[in-house]
């Protein structure tokens, strides 16, 4: 049997979620995808109308195909922690049973279980902020939308998760350099991410047979990279500096998180992969 992946945070074709999802989905992998509530309905309705087909296409020639599409917001753990103003939205009430326990036991319901969970998200608000501008709420919104996002996701999913799976999050450098611009808390999001995978790694190792790695990933122009303003900066910087001259493209995350979930990892666990073009060697710019 293939395995059954679930990516959480592809909402469009541009991040390293999709990039992932093609390249599980030319090893083999079934693709399932949990996609932020509110851009939802504009991810289908590209989906539906064609708009993603020609970088559906995996190397054979064939197309992805994604077997479900599942609404997902991962700041909430189950029903009780939406508060009313979002349960009011228009955006929020047209889905249900988006909060994290709710689409673990879609995701049950639907198919009995899954071998690979990829998360693939980040959120924070202020992350245009310094940190030492930060609000209290900027920074916990960060680490809940970008670090216990994983841990509820992973604590969820790894009951149906098959013995020998294994999960995979994508982290920034920016949690243990100084990266002057991504701010709000989002590099001490990061730096708990990487920290997490380490303790996740011998818990669900110990007790699931689950293996648990992050990819720290260099820069791409994704929809939420754009949006903390700086992207094109840290790709020029990583072109002029890196070891590897070279624009790095979202498939070689993809590639890479393909390894990572695959049986040729069997023995790599609580590791932070660089895919960077090995700009995280570097001790100064040249
Ligand atoms: P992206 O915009 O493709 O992916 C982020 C996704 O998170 C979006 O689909 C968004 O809808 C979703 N999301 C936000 N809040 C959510 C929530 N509460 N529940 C569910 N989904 C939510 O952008 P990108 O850059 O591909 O991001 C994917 C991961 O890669 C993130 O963890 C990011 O920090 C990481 N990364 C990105 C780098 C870059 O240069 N683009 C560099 C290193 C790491």
């Amino acid at each position: 049997r293939g395995k059954r992946a679930f990516i959480a945070g592809i909402a469009d074709d541009n991040g390293y979620g999709w990039a992932i999802a093609k390249s599980l989905a030319a090893a083999g992998a079934e693709i399932l995808v949990g996609t932020w509530v509110p851009a939802l309905n504009i991810f289908e309705s590209s989906l539906r109308r064609g708009k993603f087909d020609e970088s559906r296409k995996l190397p054979d020639g064939s197309l992805m195909e994604i077997t479900k599409v599942y609404p997902l917001d991962a700041v909430y753990d189950n029903p009780e922690d939406v508060p009313e103003d979002v349960k009011a939205n228009k955006r929020y009430a047209g889905s249900s049973n988006w909060t994290v326990q709710e689409v673990v036991e879609s995701v049950k319901q639907d198919f009995g279980s899954i071998d690979i969970l990829v998360h693939s998200l980040a959120n924070g608000p202020e992350v245009s902020k310094p940190l030492l501008e930060t609000s209290r709420n900027g920074y916990l919104a960060a680490i809940s939308a970008s670090s216990y996002s994983f841990v509820s996701l992973l604590k969820h999913f790894v009951s149906i998760m098959n013995p020998g799976g294994a999960s995979i999050s994508l982290t920034y450098i920016a949690s243990e350099r100084i990266i002057p611009g991504y701010g709000g808390g989002m590099s001490s999001a990061k730096a708990a991410l990487e920290s997490d995978t380490q303790v996740l790694a011998f818990e669900a190792g110990r007790k699931h047979k689950i293996r648990v790695n992050t990819i720290s990933a260099g820069p791409l122009r994704s929809r939420a990279a754009k949006a903390i303003g700086f992207i094109d900066m840290m790709i020029d910087y990583s072109s002029a500096n890196a070891p590897l001259q070279k624009e790095l493209s979202a498939e070689e995350v993809g590639n890479a998180a393909a390894f990572l979930a695959s049986p040729l990892a069997s023995a790599i666990t609580g590791a932070v992969v660089y895919v960077d073009n090995g700009l995280n060697a570097m001790g100064v710019g040249v």
